[in-house]
């Protein structure tokens, strides 16, 4: 998959062990920073990353700020952005199978490497069920 993935300083250390993940599982990789700890803005980076999953040919997107939080609510202002923040295993499997999702927001001053690297393994694997989650997701 093409997948695009941004931070802001609080996930910048979180987002240097995930790039080299997706290269591992054999991702093509759409770095859009930031890339170091000097102090940016998260939506700059949630707009960069959502465009181009809405229209620059990116499968998916991945965005890391220090909780999350404000990755995943810059993000689902997109309208065909459906964000999930996940920071255990059950949401970030389910947030596939009934939502959808493409776009995977991580709290990198929330959880740890290990399972930071599990989440985003499951959340890559993990396909929609289709079915009436489309139905769902078609309303809003
Ligand atoms: C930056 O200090 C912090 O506010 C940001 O990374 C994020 O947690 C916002 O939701």
């Amino acid at each position: 998959m093409k997948i695009a993935i941004g931070c802001d300083h609080g996930g910048v250390d979180l987002k240097r062990l995930i790039v080299p993940l997706l290269g591992e599982l054999g991702h093509e990789i759409n770095d859009q920073g930031c890339n170091s700890n000097e102090s940016v803005d998260y939506p700059d980076f949630a707009r960069l990353v959502c465009t181009l999953v809405e229209k620059g040919g990116c499968d998916r997107g991945i965005l890391i700020c220090g909780t999350g939080i404000g990755m995943s609510m810059a993000a689902n202002r997109s309208s065909a952005i459906r964000a999930a923040l996940c920071h255990e295993l059950f949401t970030a499997k389910m947030s596939r199978e009934h939502n959808d999702a493409n776009v995977l927001c991580l709290g990198g001053r929330v959880i740890g490497p290990g399972l930071a690297i599990e989440i985003v393994r499951t959340w890559l694997a993990t396909e929609f069920a289709g079915g009436r989650h489309l139905k769902r997701i078609n309303m809003f």
